[in-house]
C-alpha cells in the first residue's frame, strides 16, 4: 500500500518546481488541508525542505541525503518494483525481513532496504559486512512463473543490472565474476544471495539479495577483505548518493525482469558474457576431485558456467566447484 506521504511527494514531484496548492492536493489525494499540513511537517522530519507560499501552495526545494521509504519513491519512475518498501535504520539481515514478509503474501515487488546489518550474509554462509549507511543492503521480493531449476537465470540477470548502472553511471570498468560478483579492478564491490521457497514446479517466491559497497573509504574495509574487496568510493574518488543508486538499481533491474519475461533469457545471457570476467582465458578449474586447464567459455541457461578442457569437451561447472585464484595466493 501506498503511504499518503509518498503519495504527496509523487504529487509535488511530478510538478518540477512548481506550487502545487493544497487545495489541488487535497482534491487529489481526498484528505483534509490540516491532514496535508501534518504529512509536509513529517516529511520535514524526513529531511525534505518544502517550501510553503501562502497562495500559492508548497514545493519541494531539497531532497534528503538520507534513504527512506519516501526518498526512494521519491521520482522512482517504476510500475511494479518499489511500489511497496520497507526501510529500517538497522535489522540483522533485509533477507530475513523479506522471508518473513513473503511468507505473509507481501507482493511481487517488495523492497526491503536497511542502512545497516547486524549479521548480513553472503553466500556459502559468509559474513557480509553491512556497516551503517556505508553501502546499499536490500532484498527484492519476486514472484516469477519460471520453473525452479530456472531460477539461477535471475541470479545472473541481477549481475547484469548491477553492472549496467555501475558502467552506466560512473563510467567503471565493470565485470562479472561467475556466479554473481561484481568486480572492480579485480576487487569485489557488489554480490548477490538469491533464496528461493519453491515446490517441485513451482515457485512461491525468491529473495534476491543485493549488497552493493558504496561510500567505505580503504580503512574501512575490514582488514580481512581488505586485498579483494573494494568499494565505489574508493574507485570514483567521489561520495555518491545511496539513494539515487538504489532508484536506479530498482529502475533497471524493473526495466531489465520485463525484457527477461518478453524475450526469454538469451539477451541476458548475451549482456552478462558482454561483462563475464576472465571469459575466453585460460584458468585452472579446481573441481572436487581434480584440476585441469580449462577456457572459461560463457553461460548456460541453467546458471552453469561452460568450461572447454583441453580434449575439447565442453562441460558445464556449478557453484562453488570452481577455485578461481587456483593459481594465485595473494588472491585467495
Ligand atoms: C555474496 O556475494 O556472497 C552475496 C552478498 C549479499 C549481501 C546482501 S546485503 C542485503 C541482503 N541481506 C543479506 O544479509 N545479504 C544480502
Amino acid at each position: 500500500m501506498e503511504s499518503t506521504r509518498s503519495k504527496i511527494i509523487q504529487v509535488l514531484s511530478t510538478n518540477d518546481d512548481n506550487f502545487i496548492s493544497g487545495q489541488e492536493i487535497s482534491e487529489q489525494l481526498k484528505i483534509s488541508r490540516s491532514a496535508i499540513w501534518k504529512h509536509m511537517k513529517e516529511l520535514e522530519k524526513d529531511g525534505y525542505v518544502i517550501e510553503a507560499k501562502r497562495n500559492k501552495g508548497y514545493r519541494i526545494i531539497q531532497s534528503p541525503g538520507k534513504v527512506s521509504e519516501n526518498t526512494v519513491q521519491w521520482g522512482l519512475e517504476t510500475k511494479w518494483l518499489g511500489k511497496s518498501i520497507i526501510h529500517k535504520e538497522t535489522t540483522s539481515s533485509t533477507q530475513v525481513i523479506a522471508h518473513q514478509l513473503a511468507m505473509n503474501n507481501a507482493p511481487h515487488g517488495t523492497v526491503v532496504i536497511a542502512d545497516e546489518q547486524t549479521a548480513g550474509r553472503g553466500r556459502l554462509n559468509r559474513e557480509w559486512y553491512s556497516a551503517k549507511n556505508k553501502g546499499i543492503w536490500l532484498s527484492i521480493i519476486l514472484r516469477p512463473t519460471i520453473l525452479p531449476y530456472l531460477a539461477p537465470q535471475l541470479t545472473l540477470l541481477t549481475a547484469t543490472v548491477l553492472a549496467d548502472v555501475i558502467k552506466n553511471n560512473l563510467d567503471l570498468d565493470t565485470k562479472i565474476k561467475w556466479p554473481n560478483d561484481i568486480i572492480i579492478q579485480d576487487k569485489k564491490v557488489s554480490g548477490i544471495l538469491t533464496e528461493m521457497q519453491a515446490e517441485q514446479d513451482r515457485i512461491q517466491y525468491i529473495v534476491i539479495g543485493i549488497g552493493m559497497n558504496v561510500n567505505q573509504k580503504l580503512e574501512e574495509i575490514p582488514d580481512d577483505i581488505q586485498s579483494k574487496a573494494t568499494s565505489l568510493m574508493i574507485q570514483t574518488g567521489r561520495i555518491l548518493d545511496v539513494t539515487n543508486l538504489i532508484q536506479d538499481i530498482l529502475i533497471t533491474f524493473e526495466k531489465t525482469y520485463e525484457e527477461y519475461c518478453n524475450h526469454g533469457f538469451p539477451i541476458i545471457k548475451e549482456r552478462w558474457e558482454s561483462y563475464g570476467y576472465r571469459l575466453g582465458e585460460r584458468t585452472k578449474i579446481k573441481t572436487f576431485q581434480t584440476v585441469q586447464d580449462a577456457i572459461l567459455m560463457g553461460i548456460a541457461d541453467d546458471g552453469a558456467l561452460l568450461a572447454k578442457y583441453n580434449d575439447g569437451e565442453v562441460k558445464r561447472i556449478y557453484s562453488g566447484e570452481i577455485d578461481w585464484f587456483y593459481n594465485n595466493e595473494n588472491s585467495k
